[in-house]
């Protein structure tokens, strides 16, 4: 019941932001595990570009790299500081402009930690082991437990309680409103409850309880299965697709795309035909179009060739001013970490402010 009431109050799918009210904050990071793909592209990135373009929104969006986060997987140092430097120059390549929204570094504000300190002392182990992604991340089954001596043995603390570090996060900031892609929804429920378990330990109303902005892009699947989401971390890198790939690469990709045998007209049937919706679902995202209407717009394609070559045009297009920013980008270092300081310099501001709230709230000023 009380899941029912959550889901549809707290998690909006959004067609007009204008709706957000402009004392808002929103609020989103993006891990960096190298280039942005198009599932993060569609998924969140382009509606944090969208979102920070409006007026009445301008400077109320956070948006940033969880390098934190990232370390639950290690890595070697020199790979984790480029896997940094592309993630803020990808933002940066998407259209985010560090005028109109804030762009740093997650571990560049010590608070976050902080925070995610005392909601660890209120989260439960039960919730934690209901999350769905540390099982996958751990390379568990989606059945498995916890509790389980050989799970526990093998699974890192941080990759089980990376979903509190999140909930910091977006709490640290009061944070009203997260974009982001479907397979963060079940953490940013997580996210209410421990919000409303915080309020209601500390007799407060000081969170405001956080809505999830989903898209209808909120799941772009694999090119290669689509019954799976697209993501860097496929050992099949066909099924994924970078803002940064050439438009050879992209051509390949879409060619290469499982799709199916059904002939003649193209229609969007997530069930029949998961591959050919997927790819309908793409362009959707690109053009800002309902899926009715980009089915319409497709009428002329008479088969799965011409649907490919259609598809691979419209991502080219879309892609590749992103590319050659990228590649300034990368190139002028100094400028990418001018940019994260001053974004630091304004997050920390407000989560220096937020932190002392807090710890009086609980007794530790
Ligand atoms: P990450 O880095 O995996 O993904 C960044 C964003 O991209 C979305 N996304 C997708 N959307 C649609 N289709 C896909 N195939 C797809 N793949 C990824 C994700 O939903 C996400 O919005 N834990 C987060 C990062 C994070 C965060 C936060 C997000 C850390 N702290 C606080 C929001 C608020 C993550 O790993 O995202």
């Amino acid at each position: 019941m009380k899941l029912k009431r959550l889901l549809s109050t707290s998690i909006q799918e959004i067609r007009n932001f204008n709706n957000i009210p402009s004392d808002s904050r929103i609020f989103s990071l993006i891990q960096p595990t190298g280039k942005i793909h198009l599932g993060n592209y569609l998924g969140a990135v382009k509606n944090w570009k969208t979102l920070s373009n409006l007026s009445h929104l301008e400077n109320k969006c956070i948006f940033g790299v969880a390098d934190l986060h990232a370390i639950t997987i290690p890595k070697l140092a020199t790979e984790l500081k480029e896997y940094r430097y592309q993630a803020i120059a990808s933002l940066l390549s998407s259209g985010l402009d560090d005028s109109q929204c804030i762009l740093y570094f997650q571990s560049s504000v010590p608070e976050h930690t902080e925070l995610n300190w005392y909601l660890t002392c209120i989260t439960s182990m039960g919730q934690l082991n209901r999350m769905t992604q540390w099982k996958s991340k751990a390379k568990q089954g989606e059945n498995s437990t916890i509790t389980d001596d050989k799970v526990l043995e093998s699974t890192k603390a941080g990759l089980l309680c990376y979903p509190i570090l999140q909930i910091a996060d977006v709490l640290i900031y009061k944070s009203t409103h997260v974009p982001v892609g479907d397979d963060q929804s079940q953490h940013l429920e997580l996210c209410r409850d421990v919000a409303e378990r915080f309020n209601s330990i500390y007799q407060t109303d000081y969170f405001p309880i956080p809505k999830t902005i989903l898209t209808s892009n909120k799941k772009i699947l694999s090119l290669k299965n689509p019954n799976k989401k697209m993501s860097k971390s496929d050992p099949n890198q066909n099924s994924c697709v970078y803002i940064t790939d050439s438009p050879e690469a992209i051509k390949m990709k879409i060619k290469k795309a499982t799709t199916d045998s059904i002939q003649g007209q193209i229609y969007f049937d997530p069930e029949e035909r998961p591959g050919v919706s997927n790819l309908i679902n793409i362009v959707a995202g690109i053009k800002d179009l309902s899926i009715d209407e980009t089915v319409n717009e497709m009428s002329h394609l008479k088969d799965h060739k011409q649907l490919k070559d259609y598809v691979s045009e419209i991502i080219i297009e879309e892609f590749t001013p992103m590319r050659l920013k990228y590649n300034e980008f990368m190139n002028n270092k100094d400028y990418l970490t001018s940019i994260v300081n001053k974004g630091k310099e304004h997050a920390k501001e407000i989560a220096e402010k937020n932190i002392k709230e807090i710890r009086t709230k609980i007794g530790m000023d």
